[in-house]
């Protein structure tokens, strides 16, 4: 079976969580410390707050960016459904925004529009598929409502533009470390930011409540347990030692796919000009005229022994938003278009050239079928 992803696990990564096994000592310390330094050095942030999962870290900064009942938040329509259910659990609104058909990231245009008529607390963008979103264009309409950026950098470790990487360009970034992503800690995520302020906040949040500064346990707030373990801190450093090399090889299959797809039926995705993209998902788009069979292709793919699977979710066409919001077709017609069309292919460091020209063909040969 040629999967659709294979984490880039060796020795050292097994050692390092060895050794903090052997040590006895598991939850959040020392480690947990030393692989914030590390984020928060790569991500180019004063601050790194590691917590349990990406979906706590976009659930804790909006919660410090003080989003609660009765705020709205303009958010990208197609992602994973944690990026807009964390803003129903704050008690606020979601307020959706169509993406660009080429990079899949919520459309500045569209957010302009909105932003006339509608007044949100924050803006939430995601980095689809470790593509960046327009965050110049972005940033330039938040600073003009005076609200801040969360970035949904979920797939984006190491995503750049103009030098400036995911997580930077934002008041707060999310970084997501579930199997699927380029480095993993098993479950886990990272909040980054250069508010020293907020980085406090969020360490209050993630641990009880406890005061992150005080000599003594002091409880200063109402807060949750969403820590990382040592042992997962020791992976996620073990795993930042080559994540460099990791994306590298990403990006030269995701290049070798671009190529075979020149010609062939499937569109590849688009990146943001002068952008630094880094595969989390390779998600093409099939033909217009084969989304209905999508599931056969997808299935058929699977007998042939090649995992694949759709891009991400439409969620306002979601059973809970749809209801929330009253959602139907039509109303965001190029993520309409864009969720019934997208597929992923496998992507991994070892996947081989011989294989990705197998996926194609055979992708190919269910096209013409
Ligand atoms: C864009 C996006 N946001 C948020 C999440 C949630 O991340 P986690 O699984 O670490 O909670 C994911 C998960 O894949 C994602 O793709």
């Amino acid at each position: 079976m040629i999967r659709l992803t294979i984490p880039s696990i060796d020795e050292r990564d097994l050692e390092a969580v060895r050794e903090v096994l052997e040590s006895g000592y598991l939850v959040q310390g020392p480690r947990v410390a030393e692989f914030e330094g590390l984020i928060a050095d790569y991500v180019g942030t004063e601050h790194a707050v590691a917590v349990a999962n990406c979906t706590a870290a976009l659930h804790l900064a909006l919660l410090a960016a003080d989003v609660g009942p009765g705020d709205r938040v303009a958010v990208t329509t197609y992602s994973w459904p944690a990026t807009a259910n964390v803003i129903a659990l704050c008690g606020a609104e979601p307020v959706f925004v169509d993406i660009e058909p080429v990079t899949y990231n919520m459309d500045p245009e569209m957010l302009r529009e909105v932003l006339q008529h509608t007044t949100v607390k924050a803006i939430l963008p995601v980095h689809a598929f470790g593509g960046l979103a327009d965050m110049p264009r972005i940033l330039e309409l938040a600073d003009q409502q005076g609200v801040p950026v969360i970035e949904d950098a979920a797939c984006a470790l190491g995503t750049e533009l103009a030098g400036r990487r995911a997580g930077a360009w934002g008041t707060m970034a999310c970084f997501s470390f579930h199997p699927r992503k380029a480095i993993t800690t098993g479950e886990g995520g990272v909040i980054t930011t250069s508010d020293a302020a907020l980085a406090r906040r969020l360490r209050i949040l993630r641990n009880h409540g406890q005061d992150p500064d005080a000599p003594a346990p002091d409880f200063v707030a109402p807060g949750y347990n969403l820590r990382l373990t040592e042992f997962q801190a020791a992976l996620g450093s073990a795993q930042m030692a080559k994540l460099d090399r990791i994306v590298e090889n990403r990006r030269c299959r995701a290049a070798v796919y671009d190529r075979l797809l020149q010609g062939s039926a499937l569109r590849a995705p688009g990146v943001l000009a002068d952008s630094r993209h880094v595969y989390q998902s390779y998600a093409a788009l099939l033909p217009q005229d084969a989304a209905p069979q999508r599931a056969t292709i997808i299935a058929g793919l699977k007998a042939a022994g090649i995992e694949t699977t759709i891009g991400t979710y439409h969620m306002p066409l979601t059973t809970y938003f749809r209801s929330q919001g009253d959602f139907a077709p039509g109303d965001f017609p190029v993520t309409d278009d864009v969720a019934a069309r997208a597929i992923s292919l496998p992507l991994y460091e070892d996947l081989a050239m011989d294989q990705q020209v197998l996926v194609i063909d055979t992708v190919g040969e269910m096209l013409a079928r």
